[in-house]
């Protein structure tokens, strides 16, 4: 695997690749990897012909400086991961490789920057389509790889993509969750033992609305699966929407698509999960 930290020579290399009529995968990660990233990874693997990962903790989309301080940085194992699944290139640029100082600009791609994440983390959508932006003039890659852990951020950058006619193909990756069925964070290493066993009522509320949904009942349904969560000591809910998958505004029953999203925090960490209904 060839590692680059300047964009100049990783555009260089790139070129050389294109010319040569490869076409070029892109899975931008923030590290400390696990499962789910490595997913992504195999999918890259089996749809395009160079496989670029990215690590870069993106300070412009943390909202919590304590977030950004703690943020976990295993590059070494993050490199030896990347090795074993056959990823081709690792671009690990340092902040001041990305970002040319104090940098006012951010885009603004409406409201579904402001809906649920975006109403708990002012800011934070402006940084994830600053980066990815960035990510994708350097790479310019064919097909780019996302998870549906981030739902909401897969919109927001689909909506970027459609807004400013940028030529990629993006790819949504199902959720990978360990066994007890807790999705996979780079987040989770911070959960005590016992705050891993709590952090457990999201998925299973989650599961118990997907076997349970009725169009019919949206906000009946939305209460329920709300409280299962608010009744587990250790875990403060920040919100539960069952949302149009389209859209993400509140589902009625004519919406076409239904996603079931959830924020909470589990002590000092705080978690996302969704599942499709
Ligand atoms: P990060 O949280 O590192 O996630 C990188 C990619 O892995 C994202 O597309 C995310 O949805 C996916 N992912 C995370 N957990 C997953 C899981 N359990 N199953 C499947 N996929 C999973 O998302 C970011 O970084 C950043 O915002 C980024 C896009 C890199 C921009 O900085």
């Amino acid at each position: 695997m060839k590692v680059f930290k300047l964009k100049k020579e990783l555009r260089q290399y790139l070129d050389e690749m294109r010319a040569t009529g490869k076409t070029i995968g892109l899975v931008p990660t923030m590290g400390a990897l696990h499962q789910g990233h490595l997913s992504l990874l195999a999918q890259a693997r089996l749809q395009t012909d160079v496989v670029v990962s990215t690590i870069f903790v993106n300070p412009t989309q943390f909202n919590d400086p304590a977030d950004l301080e703690k943020y976990p940085r295993p590059i070494e194992q993050d490199t030896v991961k990347l090795e074993q699944v056959g990823c081709d290139i690792l671009f690990n640029p340092e902040v001041n490789e990305m970002y040319a100082g104090n940098e006012q600009w951010h885009l603004a791609i409406g409201e579904l920057e402001f809906l649920l994440e975006g109403k708990f983390r002012p800011g934070h959508y402006q940084g994830v389509t600053q980066v990815v932006y960035k990510l994708f003039d350097i790479v310019k890659p064919d097909v780019a790889f996302f998870g549906q852990k981030d739902y909401q951020q897969f919109m927001v950058i689909a909506r970027m993509v459609q807004l400013l006619n940028i030529p990629v193909k993006l790819v949504m990756c199902p959720i990978l969750r360990d066994a007890d069925g807790l999705a996979m964070s780079s987040r989770n290493v911070h959960l005590s033992g016992t705050e891993r066993q709590q952090a457990l009522v999201l998925s299973k509320a989650l599961f118990w609305l997907k076997d349970n949904f009725n169009a019919n009942h949206i906000l009946q349904l939305q209460g329920q699966t709300a409280d299962i969560i608010r009744h587990q000591e250790g875990v403060e809910l920040e919100y539960m929407e069952i949302a149009d998958g389209e859209t993400l505004h509140p589902a009625n029953k004519n919406s076409k698509t239904f996603v079931a999203l959830v924020a909470a925090r589990v002590g000092k960490t705080r978690l996302i999960d969704n599942v499709l209904l």
